[in-house]
């Protein structure tokens, strides 16, 4: 049976770091807060001028000699993001050329936090189905050049970040084994960016009345984010005919290690099979999901066989999962 396994992981991180200390000094917070209600130490913040694709790329350029493929063998670029360089091309465009595979189509896919989830749910379908042998999955988003520093609710969640993954179809056991995703629109706005978009362009005649920060109702968000993440995680062990103690590793989206303990409480999972990494990277939107596979790989954490099990939210809202056999 043909199953979409990842063959390659990499990461990038820009090397400016912005600590829990240093955020002190910007907006009306503490270290002792921010570390108790989400476990975040530290972020990586991109210089100005720095686009979401130039971490892509460099992502993109681990991930492909971590999993010893060509450039030239990548046939399908998929970046997640909803911070691309320009409104228009696509970041997956840039990072396209940026890593030299020429003979590779490339698009973004935006679905927020969830992206690097649907990412590889399309990948694994259009692997099994025979369209494509080598796909590239990147996650790459700026958000802190979002961030307005007086707002603490969100100046202190996120961070800068690209992670990538190589997908190839693969005979036998190992690979993607069952994928769910789903979304609520109704909700767009518990999380959203009202101006830059179609809607409430930013020109010079309208700057003055546009609230150019994020919204976010962070108190609601968190108790939909549990929700879907267990009824994401139930979804495809119940596909798998698989139970919470089949799952060797749990790797959930970085939002908030209240969310993910509360999640796992509530599944069942003791904590050491749980990755968590949100303490030196922060909230990196669709890149957290392929940032902390690498970072599981780097540290031996996941072995040939072992069942992984990915779970996201994220604006939209969004959500999803993949179980795959590593
Ligand atoms: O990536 C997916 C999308 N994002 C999420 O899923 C985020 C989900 N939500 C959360 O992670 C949490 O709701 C937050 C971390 C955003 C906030 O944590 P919370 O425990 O829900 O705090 P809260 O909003 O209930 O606020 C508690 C208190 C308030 O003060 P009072 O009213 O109790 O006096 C806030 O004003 O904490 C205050 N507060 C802060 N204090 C210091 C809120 N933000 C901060 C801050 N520093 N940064």
């Amino acid at each position: 049976m043909l199953r979409t396994r990842i063959v390659g992981t990499g990461q990038y991180l820009p090397p400016r770091i912005l600590t829990n200390a240093d955020l002190e000094k910007l907006t009306d917070t503490t270290d002792e807060w921010i570390q108790q209600r989400t476990g975040i130490k530290q972020r990586h913040v991109a210089d100005p001028g720095v686009g979401s694709s130039d971490l892509g790329a460099e992502a993109a350029k681990r991930a492909l000699a971590n999993a010893g493929i060509s450039p030239d063998q990548v046939e399908l670029i998929i970046c997640s993001t909803m911070t691309s360089d320009y409104l228009f091309p696509s970041a997956a465009c840039l990072i396209q050329d940026k890593i030299g595979a020429k003979r590779a189509a490339a698009y973004d896919l935006n679905a927020a936090c969830s992206g690097f989830v649907y990412a590889v749910t399309m990948a694994d379908a259009l692997i099994r189905s025979g369209v494509h042998k080598t796909i590239l999955v990147v996650g790459a988003d700026i958000m802190t050049n979002r961030l307005s520093w007086e707002k603490r609710d969100t100046a202190v969640l996120f961070g800068d970040g690209a992670g990538a993954a190589v997908l190839q179809g693969e005979e036998g056991e190992r690979g993607v084994l069952s994928t769910y995703l789903g979304a609520d629109g109704a909700s767009y706005d518990l999380l959203y960016l009202p101006a830059g978009g179609s809607k409430h362009v930013i020109c010079c005649e309208n700057i003055d009345n546009l609230d150019l920060g994020i919204v976010m109702s962070g108190r609601e968000l968190f108790k939909k984010a549990v929700a879907a993440f267990c009824d994401a995680a139930e979804n495809v062990l119940r596909a798998t005919g698989m139970t919470i103690d089949d799952v060797d590793l749990f790797v959930p989206h970085q939002a908030n290690t209240r969310i993910i303990f509360s999640v796992a409480e509530r599944l069942g999972l003791p904590r050491e099979k749980i990755f968590v990494n949100i303490d030196r990277t922060a909230n990196t939107v669709a890149a957290t999901i392929p940032i902390a596979l690498d970072d599981a790989v780097q540290q031996g954490r996941l072995k040939a066989g072992d069942r992984v099990l990915l779970v996201a939210f994220g604006a939209g809202l969004t959500w999803g999962s993949v179980m795959m056999r590593w």
